[in-house]
C-alpha cells in the first residue's frame, strides 16, 4: 500500500475523506448506555476528530449535541440538565432534547424569533446492546444496524469498551486477523476448548466468500488426529468484526466494533452475546474475573500497563514463567499491545506480507476503494450497509472431518 493510500485509508480528522464517508454512512456507537443519567452530567464524545456532547433528559430520551453551545461556543458538558432540557452555564441559553432552542434569557426584544434560528446542531441517537448509537449525516439515517445482539434479552449481551491510542483501522485489523491467535495468545488459549486447538496449527489456510457489506472467511487448521478445527469469521465494513466462538458451534460469539475517536484513537468496543442463552461467566468479561471485581466497562479490557518509553510494561519475569508475551492483564491487553507498538498510523508502505494476512488485506481493499468511489460521489456495496442483512450475520466454527465444507457449518 503506497503512503498516500494508507493516509486515505486511515486519516479521519478534520475534512478527512474517509472521516466525511463515515459520518455520511453509518451509525456510530458512541457512549455505553449507563453512562447517561437523567438528569444528570452531559459526557463528552468525540468521534472522527470532532466534540459532541450526549446527555440524558429528565424522562429518559438522549441527546446529543456538537459540544460547543450555538451561541458563543461554551462546552455544553458543563450545561444544567433540566426539564428535558440542556440549559448553558454561561448565559443560560435552553436546548430541548428534540433540539429546539426553548429559551434565550439575555435576549430582550425578540426572543421567539430568536430561538427559531439558533443553529443547534441536533443528531439522531438509539440504543441498543447498552450503546448509545447516532447518526452523524446530514441525509436521513441510514437503517439501523439490527445484528442479532441489538434485540437480545438483557442478559444475553454484554457490552464493554476501552480507548485505545493507535488508529482505528490498526484496530479493525486486529479483529480480522485469524493466523496472530496461535501465537499472540497461545498462553490465554492453552487448554481452552476449543479455540485452544488454534495453538495446533499456526499457519491457517484461508478461503472467502463476499458477502453483502463485506466478507466472511474460514481459518482452517489442521488438528495432530486428522481432523480440522475450522474458524469463521465475519467483516461487515466498515468497523464491525464478528469473531468465531471459542466453544464451537454454538458458545458465546463475540462483535468488536473499532470506532475512530480521532486520527490516532480510536474506541474498541466489544459486544459479546449468545442467541441461546443468558451468558456465562467468561475469562473475556470484567465480571466473572476475580483480580478484577470491580472492573468498569467503560474501560475494558485493560490498556498495556505501560507505554512505549518502557516496553510498554512487558513482564519478562512472567515470560520466564510461561506467559508467551509477558502481558497477563488480559487476551485483548496483546491486541492493543502489538497494535500500539506499529505506531499511531501504521505505515502500511514498509510491511512484509503473508498469506495469513489475506483477511487483512480484504478489509483494506475494501476500505480503500469504498473512500475512493465516495471522493468521486459514486456509490460502493459497501455504502450506507444498502443490502446488508443483519440478522443473518453470524460468525461460527467448529471441529469436522477431512470432508465437511465450512459454508455448511451451522450458523
Ligand atoms: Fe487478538
Amino acid at each position: 500500500m503506497n503512503p498516500t493510500d494508507n493516509m486515505l485509508m486511515s486519516r479521519v480528522d478534520g475534512a478527512a475523506p474517509m472521516g466525511e464517508f463515515l459520518r455520511e454512512n453509518y451509525w456510530f456507537p458512541a457512549i455505553l448506555s449507563e453512562r447517561l443519567i437523567a438528569d444528570g452530567a452531559p459526557q463528552r464524545v468525540r468521534l472522527t476528530g470532532k466534540n459532541y456532547v450526549a446527555w440524558r433528559s429528565t424522562d429518559g430520551r438522549v441527546g446529543f449535541f456538537n459540544e460547543a453551545c450555538p451561541h458563543r461556543l461554551v462546552s455544553l458538558t458543563l450545561a444544567r440538565n433540566e426539564d428535558n432540557a440542556l440549559r448553558c452555564i454561561f448565559h443560560g441559553w435552553k436546548y430541548s432534547v428534540t433540539g429546539e432552542t426553548i429559551e434565550i434569557p439575555t435576549e430582550p426584544f425578540r426572543q421567539a424569533e430568536l430561538c427559531k434560528r439558533v443553529p443547534l446542531r441536533h443528531y439522531p441517537a438509539r440504543e441498543a446492546a447498552g450503546i448509545v448509537w447516532v447518526w452523524l449525516g446530514s441525509d436521513a439515517p441510514a437503517q439501523f444496524p439490527d445484528f442479532e445482539f441489538n434485540s437480545l434479552p438483557d442478559d444475553h449481551v454484554f457490552t464493554v469498551r476501552q480507548d485505545v491510542r493507535y488508529n482505528w483501522v490498526q484496530d479493525v485489523e486486529g479483529g480480522m486477523d485469524a493466523a496472530h491467535v496461535s501465537q499472540l495468545h497461545s498462553s490465554w488459549i492453552a487448554g481452552l476448548a476449543e479455540v485452544g486447538n488454534a495453538g495446533a496449527d499456526s499457519a491457517p489456510v484461508y478461503e472467502f466468500e463476499d458477502t453483502p457489506g463485506g466478507f466472511r472467511y474460514a481459518a482452517i487448521r489442521h488438528l495432530p488426529d486428522g481432523k480440522r478445527y475450522i474458524r469463521v469469521n465475519q467483516y461487515v465494513a466498515p468497523w464491525f468484526s464478528f469473531i468465531c466462538p471459542d466453544q464451537v458451534p454454538d458458545g458465546e460469539r463475540l462483535c468488536l466494533i473499532s470506532v475512530p475517536t480521532d486520527d490516532t484513537n480510536a474506541v474498541h468496543w466489544m459486544v459479546r452475546y449468545s442467541p441461546h442463552r443468558p451468558l456465562q461467566p467468561s475469562y473475556m468479561m470484567p465480571k466473572p474475573v476475580p483480580s478484577n471485581p470491580d472492573a468498569d466497562r467503560s474501560s475494558w479490557p485493560p490498556n498495556p500497563p505501560g507505554t512505549a518509553e518502557n516496553i510498554w510494561g512487558q513482564d519478562r519475569e512472567a515470560m520466564r514463567n510461561g506467559s508467551f508475551t509477558g502481558f497477563t492483564e488480559h487476551l485483548v491487553t496483546e491486541d492493543f499491545v502489538v497494535a500500539e507498538s506499529q505506531g499511531a498510523i501504521v505505515d502500511r508502505s514498509k510491511e512484509f506480507l503473508n498469506q495469513g494476512d489475506r483477511a487483512v488485506i480484504a478489509v483494506r481493499r475494501i476500505l480503500l476503494d469504498a473512500v475512493k468511489a465516495f471522493q468521486r460521489g459514486e456509490p460502493h456495496a459497501i455504502t450506507r450497509h444498502e443490502n446488508v442483512a443483519y440478522p443473518a450475520v453470524r460468525p461460527t466454527g467448529d471441529v469436522v472431518d477431512e470432508t465437511a465444507d465450512w459454508r455448511e457449518l451451522s450458523l
